[in-house]
């Protein structure tokens, strides 16, 4: 049997991802331990997802540490599609953004592309879906506990006097040809995704516009979004300011056998609006690393490597690198069974919930303060 090869671009992620070969497909650089050090000494501590290899791969983060070393203040980038609910897929960069905003107190500019999803892929979605979708996402984030003052969701509808000249300038320099071998777009694809990639360029350069001089930017975000990165960093410097960096996240599996999480396959997803019951019900439902029958997991153990629970556990939801090695070693070994791992991981997600959605009710009273609009940047 041929195994079918992974296909990761911005639109689609399928089959078993070899996050060694992407990094060479895609150009990019493994974060090493000696960049590992130098976050270390700098943020006083490392997150779990740069302990454990979740954000894996870069572009000159050695440069935004030397940026740093030198103090002076880089600012941060993320983003997100709104075309469906959040799943806790969605949140795995966002809680690393939130760590890297409060270790180097740095601005984030936070972009929802409802242009994006209302173009592409086809049909797409009505404006008015995804400016819902817009505010729905925005409490997520909001509710991830981001800085107050210190982050701007900009909406691209919402913000489109700001950001739709310096798309245009980004334009100018992007020939037809380049998206097309970037993005691999066939000519029957509409016109607006062929502009909409200067649209997710301009964030990356909107404080160094605003401030009137050039301020680093770091993008964290998964390793889907590379293409994007690579179009914007190579006009940066043709307008005259710094190529934006990056540092890329692997991917969460879904709960289903293969693939990512996917907002558009319930039963793949845990989403953050999800009650207990659904929430355990997808959990119970799960494919795993685990064999057919206990006999043989007790004889020949799991493979966590490929098992959702396990993952979700490293991803998110262990804390503790002791526990987390003594689940896998149980696991390896035949011991810990799947019923009661996924048992004791509904528990864990179960308790997230519960906290997020709290957070997430908060924040319906402040969102006007972090989802901004045009005359925000007109003052
Ligand atoms: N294109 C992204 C998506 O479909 C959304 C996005 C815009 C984004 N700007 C970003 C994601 C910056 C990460 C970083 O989800």
């Amino acid at each position: 049997m041929t195994e079918e090869r992974p296909i990761v671009t911005p639109w689609q992620v399928t089959g078993r991802v070899d996050y060694e070969k992407l990094i060479e497909q895609f150009g990019t650089e493994p974060i090493t331990g000696e960049l590992l050090g130098r976050i270390e000494r700098a943020a006083g501590e490392l997150h779990l997802q740069l302990r454990r290899g979740v954000f894996f791969s870069h572009r000159d983060l050695g440069w935004i540490l030397d940026v740093h070393e030198r103090g002076v203040k880089f600012g941060l980038y993320t983003g997100r599609g709104p075309s469906g609910p959040t799943t806790i897929g969605h949140m795995v960069p966002w809680i690393f953004t939130k760590y890297l905003q409060d270790k180097f107190d740095a601005k984030l500019y936070f972009q929802l592309t409802d242009d994006e999803k209302s173009l592409w892929p086809p049909p797409g979605m009505s404006l008015e879906e995804t400016r819902f979708w817009t505010r729905e996402n925005a409490l997520d984030i909001v509710a991830t506990g981001f800085k107050r003052g210190k982050t701007l969701l900009v909406a691209d509808t919402l913000c489109a006097r700001t950001l739709y000249g310096m798309a245009v300038e980004v334009a100018k320099h992007v020939t037809y040809s380049t998206v097309k071998a970037i993005f691999g777009f066939e000519d029957s694809a509409n016109i607006g995704i062929i502009f909409f990639p200067a649209m997710q360029a301009v964030p990356a350069f909107l404080e160094s516009r605003l401030v009137g001089k050039n301020v680093p930017c770091l993008i964290p975000a998964a390793i889907d979004q590379d293409p994007y990165w690579r179009m914007a960093r190579d006009i940066a410097p043709k307008l005259g300011f710094f190529k934006p960096a990056q540092i890329h996240s692997k991917f969460l599996p879904g709960l289903l056998a293969g693939g990512k999480m996917s907002a558009s396959i319930p039963e793949s997803a845990i989403f953050t609006t999800d009650g207990e019951v659904a929430a355990k019900r997808k959990i119970v439902n799960a494919f795993t690393g685990g064999r057919a029958t206990v006999e043989e997991q007790r004889r020949l153990g799991g493979d966590p490597e490929i098992c959702p629970i396990f993952q979700y556990e490293l991803f998110l939801f262990e804390p503790d690198d002791a526990k987390l090695e003594d689940t896998k070693r149980r696991c390896l070994g035949g011991e810990l069974l799947c019923g009661e791992h996924k048992e004791a991981l509904a528990g864990k997600v179960a308790a997230f919930l519960r906290s997020h959605q709290e957070r997430r009710e908060e924040a319906k009273e402040v969102l006007d303060e972090f989802l901004v609009k045009d005359e925000y940047f007109s003052k």
